[in-house]
């Protein structure tokens, strides 16, 4: 490192400054109060900060009030110093009204926290959906070595003999509950199941799918993503991260020589093998804004469509987290790629060696688990990018079309891959909840249910709610699932091949905001293309006709979130924030 002190090290500009002695007293005696000697803080250790995601009210990343333990243990076998500092708290399953507002704001959060402090180097502790990328973001604007540390999936749950999968379960029961097959005291119980233990969720959710393409772009050590968070493994990992993060100090391996193009589209096509989330699009988007590499939500097609699904677990397949990791998790994934040629194996990771050297020779402990490239559970299994009158931009996640959706609804002769139907609109969820019952909507097989309302400025923060239930008289005939069309997210673990993520969002003039319930309207799977039929001349008077949305603000933050996010297609970032780089080499000023 370039930086003018006795051992080259960041933090000594703060710690160990003979240029600067009036400053360096104030910086070293307070950190001294509780037992750190002045002898560790000036002899040229690497200072490690450690990302603390995990508490009370994130209970997805709890587990690392002991992972922290084990990780600073490894720093301080490894000649560091580990200091480990709180995180503006996310959780997907609790916050209100939605966790998405969190992500943003706990990247801030820690920008701040590192650039102003003196590590040389960071732990970045992750779990629930959105702590991941926020971890990620934050590398990329701060560029000082950093490495991520998963929290692990949670046990398998189980209930009455059959796997129970956290959140899928949860869907699946509202169906039940709609059909009327279950009953209050039932639904709370199988949704309870499938959570035995610490951990994230269990199915291949945003938080698995995050966590594995953290691996996948090289950013944790290799098989670190699937270990679940009970097993001894997962402590065992966290040690090595802590030992790993102290040479990567050493050897300068910081964000920017792992998040690389080649790196952001390997993540894509592991994406697309493992049946991963909805999520990661715009997450993997804003990481590589923050990191300066292009990247589009059109890439996701581009390289990831025909990548087949190889990971048999829900919501695309039938297994969860325990499983894949004893089938060999991701560096299993990676070797079955990379035999077939679809990975980047030059790629540098965080322990120093290729993707290639890492995962090259990794095979599967399990095919049915994690089936060979050769005979996948699908082919083409990745998302296609969706566009037309209603949007610029929207993602399916081909590999959860099920046969059934697919007879009913992308199997009539003559028009394959296409469905032509008539649009329920609902503003907003509590609007969905609210008349999904309404017998004079009318709904029926031929329907779309449409939810707009739900965009990054909308709701705020868009929510996932484009998962719709048919209403229960449907249900009750079978028919568990209807094509839904929203510009909110979903959730990672539902298995509904909704269009989602719609940009731009009805909010600010997208064309979803000119649709009304009974108009016509098709989605093409051939062209890409989905489209309201309604002629051009009623079309363009709806839009001049429109106002926007009159938003109110709950919280401060929703009002800076609103004023400075952009669209789910382009990561949903604070927009202002993605020029900033380098931010970790930046010299902050003194404070007195
Ligand atoms: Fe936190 Fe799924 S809700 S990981
Ligand atoms: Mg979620």
């Amino acid at each position: 490192m370039a930086h003018p002190t006795p051992h080259g090290l960041r933090s000594e500009l703060w710690l160990n400054n003979p240029d600067n002695p009036g400053m360096t007293a104030l910086y070293v005696e307070r950190l001294v109060n509780y037992g750190i000697t002045r002898k560790e803080l000036q002899s040229g250790r690497p200072v490690i900060g450690i990302s603390q995601t995990g508490g009370d009210i994130a209970p997805c990343n709890r587990i690392h009030l002991e992972t922290v333990e084990r990780a600073k243990a490894g720093v301080r076998d490894a000649g560091g110093i580990p200091f480990v500092f709180p995180v503006h708290p996310i959780q997907e399953t609790v916050r209100r009204p939605t966790a998405a507002l969190d992500r943003n704001l706990s990247y801030l959060g820690m920008v701040e926290v590192i650039h102003g402090n003196p590590f040389d180097g960071v732990i970045f502790t992750t779990g629930c959906d959105k702590t991941t990328p926020a971890a990620l973001m934050t590398a990329a604007t701060v560029n000082l070595p950093s490495i991520i540390l998963s929290g692990g999936p949670m046990l398998d749950g189980w209930h009455k003999g059959n796997l129970a999968g956290s959140g899928t379960i949860v869907w699946e029961s509202r169906k039940l509950y709609a059909a009327g097959k279950i009953d209050y005291e039932e639904f709370m119980d199988r949704s309870c199941a499938s959570v035995p233990s610490a951990g994230h969720c269990n199915t291949m959710g945003t938080a698995l799918s995050m966590n594995s393409l953290a691996e996948a772009l090289g950013m944790s050590l290799p098989g670190c993503a699937s270990i679940p968070a009970p097993y001894r493994e997962r402590g065992q990992i966290a040690y090595e991260t802590g030992l790993r993060i102290v040479q990567m100090v050493r050897e300068d391996l910081t964000p920017q020589k792992v998040l690389t193009r080649e790196a952001f589209e390997n993540a894509i096509v592991v994406n697309s093998a493992i049946g991963g989330s909805t999520n990661c699009p715009p997450h993997l988007v804003a990481i590589a804004r923050h990191m300066g590499v292009e990247l589009d939500t059109t890439d996701w097609q581009k390289v990831g469509y025909d990548v087949p699904l190889l990971v048999n677990c829900m919501p695309a397949g039938k297994w969860l987290g325990e499983a894949f990791h004893r089938a060999g998790g991701v560096p299993a994934v990676l070797g079955e790629l990379i035999r077939a040629g679809r990975i980047h194996e030059g790629a540098i990771t965080v322990n120093g060696k290729s993707i290639g050297e890492n995962c090259s020779k990794v095979e599967v402990v399990n095919t049915d688990v994690i089936r060979p490239y050769a005979t996948p559970l699908r082919e083409k299994a990745g998302f296609l990018v969706l566009s037309g009158n209603l949007f610029d931009c929207a993602l399916i996640k081909t590999s959860v079309i099920g046969e059934d959706f697919r007879r009913r609804y992308l199997s009539k002769p003559g028009s394959e891959n296409r469905f032509e139907g008539r649009a329920i609109v609902f503003e907003g969820t509590e609007d969905y909840h609210e008349r999904i019952n309404d017998p004079a909507l009318d709904i029926d097989e031929n329907c779309f249910l449409v939810v707009r309302g739900s965009g990054s400025i909308g709701y705020p923060g868009a929510p996932e709610v484009v998962n719709m239930t048919p209403p229960d008289y449907l249900v009750k005939r079978g028919i568990t699932e209807l094509p839904c069309v929203g510009d909110g997210r979903q959730s990672g673990t539902s298995a509904s091949p909704s269009v989602l993520n719609a940009s731009p969002e009805s909010a600010i003039g997208g064309g979803l905001a000119l649709l009304q319930t009974g108009d016509r309207m098709v989605i093409d799977l051939n062209t890409c293309r989905c489209d309201a039929l309604v002629p051009e001349e009623e079309w363009n008077a709806r839009r001049a006709a429109w106002k926007p949305p009159v938003l109110e603000n709950q919280t401060p933050w929703q009002e800076i979130h609103r004023k400075c996010s952009g669209q789910l297609s382009t990561g949903m970032c604070l927009d202002f924030a993605t020029c900033y780089r380098n931010v970790g080499a930046a010299v902050p000023r003194d404070n007195h």
